[in-house]
């Protein structure tokens, strides 16, 4: 049983939802943890989680809104994640410096209060960065909060530091491409702070690179995985699980074993 520890879930890229959840679990991805990162699919979101016993929720605002973000909305998110216990974790948060370079200091700013806010939730983060490793490393040491690196893409000397903090690192297909770095860099990653993620629609990895990913092709990502690091694929999948209960805190009616 796998785990897709991010992804997104919108009828904006998907014509049926219900549908990409079904092709989920007929390929053994019983359990999603899909990410609102936005006003409108933080409302989505939560209405997709309600409906559905495997589904739970990471929320928190993109650094790409940070145009359009208030301190208001830091308030409702924290009041929506109090009342909501399919909340696992804050995010995507963090820096985007590849879209968006003339806001640091501002897309900073509402990095730390949403560090803030989940330290005050007890909740683990899912860390966004791009382009912007050296903030992202200083900003997340000096906080001393908890979680993931989401779509972890760097080279090895950020997954130690990454890892020396205490932080998993999220990978996904990308490590299917041809030509990454990543094959080589996660030989040197403990499997035990690896966990797997699509990040749907984005990211399909191999042999579906370009197509609309979904959560269904975790297991592709854990075939890989499973060469890279010369063990079997039963193993990725039962530590990667195991990992995903470390991190997040997946309570349901329905008890996950
Ligand atoms: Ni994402």
């Amino acid at each position: 049983m796998y785990i897709d520890t991010h992804c997104h879930l919108s009828k904006n890229d998907y014509e049926n939802i219900e549908t990409v959840i079904e092709n989920a679990k007929e390929n053994n991805v019983s359990y999603l943890i899909i990410s609102g990162c936005d006003k409108e699919n933080i409302k989505e979101s939560i209405e997709i989680a309600n409906k559905h016993d495997n589904i739970y929720l990471a929320l928190g605002y993109h650094p790409s809104e940070v145009k359009t973000t208030t301190d208001l909305d830091l308030l409702e998110l924290k009041e929506i994640i109090k009342n909501n216990n399919k909340v696992v974790a804050v995010g995507e948060i963090g820096l985007d410096y590849h879209w968006d370079k003339d806001n640091k200091e501002e897309q900073k700013t509402l990095f730390k209060k949403q560090l803030d806010l989940a330290k005050e939730l007890n909740l683990p983060v899912v860390i966004h960065s791009r382009d912007a490793f050296q903030d992202t490393f200083d900003i997340l040491k000096e906080s001393k909060n908890f979680g993931v690196i989401h779509c972890f893409s760097g080279n090895l000397d950020n997954a130690k530091m990454y890892l020396s903090i205490g932080f998993y690192l999220g990978i996904g297909g990308v490590l299917t491409f041809k030509n990454t770095n990543l094959k080589e860099t996660v030989k040197e990653i403990p499997l035990d702070r690896i966990l797997l993620e699509t990040d749907s629609p984005y990211l399909a990895p191999t042999p579906h690179r370009g197509e609309q990913n979904e959560p269904k092709y975790i297991p592709l990502i854990a075939e890989e995985l499973a060469t890279c690091k010369g063990v079997e694929i039963s193993e990725i999948e039962e530590v990667t699980t195991e990992n995903a209960h470390k991190i997040f805190t997946l309570r349901s009616a329905n008890k996950i074993d």
